[in-house]
């Protein structure tokens, strides 16, 4: 049975090459090898026969919120329900971390709202205007839509 775990350190090129393919289309911030390892024990990844073909990662940001970051699904490998248990994963550490909150940015809100997140205004998230967004040639205007889930 396919499941999800923890990537490995040997996995780092296949996750940089999944989300730079979605990156290339658009959807998707672009990452460095670099960042990918600096946060590989953040990423979650579905494998089969040792391929990785879906990835999500946990990004803690403040003490009680995190960003659901980088999930991508292999295009061949879509429908499978693979993004939902990468997304279900996540919100599980979530949980035993005792967050309030996880976040995600998205072009893709409806695939979030399905599983129980609600959209919100990127500006009810301080930490991340703060940390990232201000650094970003697209802020103040920027397409992508946060969608939020409370974990208490
Ligand atoms: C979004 C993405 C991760 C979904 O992966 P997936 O493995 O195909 O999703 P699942 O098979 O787990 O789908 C779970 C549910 O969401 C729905 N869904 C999937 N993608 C959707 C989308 N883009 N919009 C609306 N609903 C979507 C599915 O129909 C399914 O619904 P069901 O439970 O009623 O059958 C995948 O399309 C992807 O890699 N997209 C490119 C990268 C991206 O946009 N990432 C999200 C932005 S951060």
């Amino acid at each position: 049975m396919t499941q999800v775990t923890r990537a490995t350190l040997n996995e780092g090129e296949q996750i940089f090459e999944l989300i730079n393919i979605w990156a290339g289309r658009g959807q998707l911030l672009p990452r460095t090898l670099g960042e990918v390892y600096e946060n590989i024990r953040d990423f979650y990844v579905v494998r089969e026969e040792n391929k990785v073909v879906g990835c999500a990662a946990l990004h803690i940001t403040w003490n009680d919120l995190a960003e659901l970051k980088s999930i991508a699904v292999l295009d061949e490998k879509h429908s499978n329900g693979y993004g939902k248990m990468l997304v279900k994963e996540c919100v599980e550490e979530g949980k035993i971390l005792n967050l309030s909150k996880i976040f995600a940015l998205t072009y893709q809100p409806q695939f979030f709202e399905k599983l129980g997140w609600k959209q919100a205004d990127v500006m009810t998230l301080p930490q991340k205007v703060w940390n990232e967004c201000y650094r970003c040639p697209k802020f103040p205007a920027c397409e992508e839509i946060a969608v939020t889930l409370d974990l208490n």
